[in-house]
């Protein structure tokens, strides 16, 4: 049967409201002021839908959000890059989701209110809907509490159905690390998790114990490592390959989530894994040289120059 989905992303959404230029932290009972503001789609999972559209898959998403304005702001940001909205569920008795960041010099401070992210069960994942689509990625683990225990089943679930998956698990915000790896990567094709939420997930304090602790329960460990580039672990071999380097980062939001887009649109296409890793880490050092996660994709005429007069790489 032929798929009409590349990719179907299962995954909280919000909005980030970003201050920029702030002098310094607030204090309690004090105000600060912000140079710049900017309201823009949020969240890992939503990040990574737009930017793999962007990059040219198909996608659609399966999500949910309030009825309200930011919810209008997360739907129109996704139509805006071609992602399939029509299976994001709408729910009345929460608010979407918001995070607002504080940038203030190198450092940030992030709020999030998650809001309707917290009432994504399985009940809202169909089989048919997994079904029209060849890939499923699913991010943000610890963000979504109604679906947590579930995660083993869904890819369990999607691979039943012929889907290839991948995973980020992304960052646990109580750093309590509940998640029961050895149940849930076995129907992960491709676990995409940075250094430090490895270290973490693994509770070993050497890199290489925390690879061998995981390696052996999924097909493809991917290490994200920041200007440091990425580390994949894939059947006997660890392919270190340096970041793409620059002078001009303006944040490093969304970075992982443009580097898993690059990393699974080159999978998704059938190239060989060096080659997904080579594109994850442009696609990576791209998305820092914009505001936010998803600016530096939307026209893609843009993103290969960049690539190509930036980093010398030819797309
Ligand atoms: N400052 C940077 N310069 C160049 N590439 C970067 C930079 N920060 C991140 N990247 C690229 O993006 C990838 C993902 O970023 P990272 O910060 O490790 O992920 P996460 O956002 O999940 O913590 C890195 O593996 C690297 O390839
Ligand atoms: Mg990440």
């Amino acid at each position: 049967m032929k798929k009409e989905f590349d990719v179907i992303v299962v995954g909280e959404l919000n909005v980030d409201l970003i201050l920029d230029e702030i002098e310094s932290f607030p204090e309690i009972g004090k105000e600060v002021l912000a140079n710049r503001m900017t309201l823009t789609l949020g969240s890992s999972s939503a990040i990574f839908a737009s930017n793999i559209s962007s990059l040219g898959a198909q996608v659609a998403f399966i999500g949910k959000i309030g009825k309200d304005k930011f919810g209008e702001v997360v739907l129109e940001s996704l139509q805006r890059s071609q992602v399939d909205v029509s299976m994001i569920k709408e729910d009345a008795e929460a608010g979407t989701g918001a995070t607002v960041v504080l940038n203030v010099l190198e450092d940030r401070a992030n709020t999030t209110y998650p809001g309707a992210m917290d009432l994504l069960t399985m009940n809202d994942i169909s089989e048919d809907d997994l079904s029209r689509a060849k890939h499923l990625h699913f991010s943000s683990y610890f963000l979504q509490p109604g679906l947590r225990k579930d995660v083993g089943r869904l890819f369990k679930t999607a691979q039943n159905l012929g889907l290839t998956t991948s995973f980020d698990m992304q960052w646990d915000p109580r750093e309590e690390w509940d998640l029961e790896f050895e149940e849930i990567l076995p129907y992960v094709n491709i676990f995409l998790p940075n250094e430090k939420e490895l270290m973490f997930l693994s509770g070993k304090n050497n890199l290489k114990e925390a690879i061998h602790s995981v390696k052996k329960y999924t097909d493809i460990l991917v290490i994200k490592r920041g200007s440091q580039g990425s580390m994949v672990c894939y059947r006997d071999d660890i392919l270190d390959r340096p970041a793409f380097i620059n002078k001009s980062v303006v944040d490093a939001i969304g970075a992982g989530d443009s580097f898993n887009a690059g990393f699974i649109y080159k999978f998704i296409k059938g190239n060989p894994i060096p080659e997904c890793q080579e594109f994850g880490n442009l696609t990576g050092a791209v998305s820092t040289l914009s505001s936010g996660g998803t600016a530096a994709f939307r026209d893609y005429e843009a993103f290969r120059e960049k690539a190509r007069n930036i980093f010398g790489f030819t797309i």
